[in-house]
């Protein structure tokens, strides 16, 4: 398994947990939507993954360690495997998106590098390898504010390339895009998992796109999962139980 999570809780405020007590676990190269209304806590979960929320009950193990009680130190070099998209694209706006994709690998850097964007010949080329694997190569030196919203969230999933992630998190990466758009950028993720074996673990509020695109459905209401199914196997009873 690629992600074991274990009994994993989490809360804001003393009386009310936003997670209980909620386990899955993922396989390699998988598409794994997570669907639930509003406040049903996905985006709690996606952040409590990554230990940015503290305190919090369970264990996420991943390549072997448990990102909740290891070191900083460790978790710092864990996070490096995990890539993280969001629905506002998170590029830096006056950067190009050829440095927006070498953010990714920053820690590698020196800083004056990165003030005078002088980066290293080789880390460039993995960058512009990464936009040509989302098509996006013509656009390297635009800067990122002026691309589109589906050609940002491209070069977030190129920047997550680059990174050499493993493991994508996806926090509704097509809420602010337009239909024809979000299946651009759905489609390309799904090609990340069946092509190059990535792992991808996705909120969506969509469940035409959860059907379409992945592989598993796990399905939270009020902090709770009440649904974690093979999506082929999938039943209309189980939307209305995670939506009424
Ligand atoms: N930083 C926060 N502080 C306090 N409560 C929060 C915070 N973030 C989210 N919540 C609450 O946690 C619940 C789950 O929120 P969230 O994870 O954002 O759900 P979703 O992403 O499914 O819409 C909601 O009731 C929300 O109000
Ligand atoms: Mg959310």
């Amino acid at each position: 398994m690629m992600l074991i999570v274990e009994n994993l809780s989490q809360s804001y405020s003393e009386n009310k947990p936003v997670l209980d007590n909620i386990s899955f676990a993922i396989a390699p190269g998988t598409f794994t939507a997570i669907l639930g209304r509003s406040g049903a806590g996905k985006t709690t979960l996606l952040r409590s993954l990554l230990r940015l929320h503290q305190p919090q009950k369970g264990r996420v193990w991943f390549n072997n360690c448990d990102l909740l009680t290891c070191s900083s130190r460790e978790l710092q070099k864990q996070r490096r495997s995990i890539a993280t998209i969001a629905q506002q694209f998170n590029l830096i706006p006056r950067r190009t998106a050829l440095e927006n994709c070498l953010g990714g690998r920053l820690n590698e850097i020196a800083l004056w590098r990165c003030f005078l964007s002088r980066f290293p010949l080789q880390l460039q080329r993995e960058g512009l390898t990464a936009l040509t694997r989302v098509n996006l190569l013509e656009m390297a030196f635009q800067r990122a504010d002026r691309l589109s919203g589906g050609q940002q969230q491209r070069v977030a999933i190129a920047r997550a390339l680059t990174q050499n992630a493993t493991l994508i998190l996806a926090d509704e990466p097509v809420a602010s895009l337009d239909p024809q758009t979000a299946h651009q950028v759905l489609s390309l993720l799904r090609s990340l998992c069946d092509q190059d074996d990535l792992t991808v673990i996705c909120n969506l509020h969509q469940v035409e796109f959860a059907r379409q695109y992945s592989d598993r459905i796990l399905g939270l209401k009020q902090g709770k999962l009440i649904l974690d199914r093979p999506t082929s196997e999938l039943k209309s009873s189980d939307f209305q139980q995670i939506y009424q």
